[in-house]
């Protein structure tokens, strides 16, 4: 029975990546719906880029919702200094045809939430968490009915990529990452501790343009283009592919492991707001309550993106 799952994201080319993983895994994954919020560009083209990947994949039938075009209460922060102006940059797709919805996000995971069988939706958030958490104030009822919350944020051992305390998607909006994480819900952590052991070094690149295909083009071309900025920052073989771990993990969780432990989100500091505070080696007497994904088998989660990404 494939696990029924909302992709609340701010595509971004990682987050184009994580869709099409999930759009390949129908056997898995029933992607019931994808909710746009503002991070990476602002929700227009969040909105624009989350339907042109759904067409790349030829799936017109999965509804898209936008959702905040803000946090909530700071000023967005974008990263277009990443992604490109479009949020897509790297390979040039036309304006998509299939409509947004007319519902709001927030909206469609507190329906699809209530409506559903208690514990039957994972909610996959891969951007700053503005929906979810404004879903949780809007309908606390809905925060014991979910069955994961698998996201992708945060940095312990890796510590930051927007500053040198924070990642991106907690540092957009703390306040919504505080809800979350203190929501009761169960949480699985994708953070930079895993993502920058899964870089897109140009064998992996080569792997994608062999493909022959239109989604495999797609994905070289955007894969590409975001590398720049790690590899002119960091260094690195390639850039680290964020978002699609989260959905890696729901297809083969084995790939990963981690502990459970205690994460605070750290929403005061003058240098350190937006730091998820990871409790790694257990050392304060706060209560755990997230699963910290601490290794990935990185081979092997690039065997199954690119042998899924064949299919479409
Ligand atoms: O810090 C990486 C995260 O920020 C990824 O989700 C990327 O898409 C951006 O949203
Ligand atoms: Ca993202």
């Amino acid at each position: 029975m494939p696990r029924k799952i909302i992709i609340d994201t701010d595509p971004g080319q990682d987050d184009a990546v994580a869709i099409l993983l999930a759009l390949a895994s129908p056997e898995d994954l029933d992607v019931i719906g994808i909710t746009t919020v503002a991070g990476n560009v602002p929700l227009h083209l969040t909105s624009r880029n989350a339907r042109v990947v759904c067409e790349v994949a030829g799936k017109l039938d999965v509804p898209v919702f936008a959702g905040c075009d803000a946090p909530l209460q700071r000023k967005l922060v974008t990263a277009e200094h990443v992604h490109g102006k479009t949020g897509l940059d790297g390979i040039e797709l036309p304006d998509p045809k299939m409509p947004l919805r007319e519902q709001h996000g927030v909206d469609f995971i507190i329906e699809t939430l209530r409506r559903e069988p208690s514990g039957t939706v994972t909610l996959c958030p891969i951007g700053p968490l503005t929906n979810i958490a404004s879903a949780f104030l809007k309908a606390p009822d809905i925060r014991s009915r979910v069955r994961e919350i698998v996201l992708m944020g945060g940095a312990y051992f890796e510590v930051g990529n927007i500053t040198p305390a924070a990642e991106f998607n907690i540092y957009v909006d703390p306040e919504a990452a505080d809800i979350v994480f203190k929501s009761g819900a169960q949480i699985t952590v994708m953070s930079l501790d895993i993502t920058h052991k899964a870089l897109v070094t140009h064998a992996r690149v080569s792997a994608f343009e062999a493909l022959g295909t239109r989604v495999g083009r797609a994905v070289a071309g955007w894969t590409h283009f975001f590398e720049r900025f790690d590899v002119t920052k960091y260094g690195s073989k390639g850039a680290p592919l964020h978002d699609p771990t989260v959905i890696a993990y729901l297809i083969q969780p084995e790939l990963f492991s981690g502990r459970h432990i205690n994460v605070e989100i750290e929403r005061q500091g003058e240098f350190t707001c937006g730091m998820t505070v990871a409790d790694w080696w257990r050392v304060s007497d706060r209560a755990p309550n997230a699963m910290w994904m601490g290794s990935i088998a990185d081979d092997g989660f690039f065997d199954l993106l690119t042998e899924r990404l064949a299919r479409l």
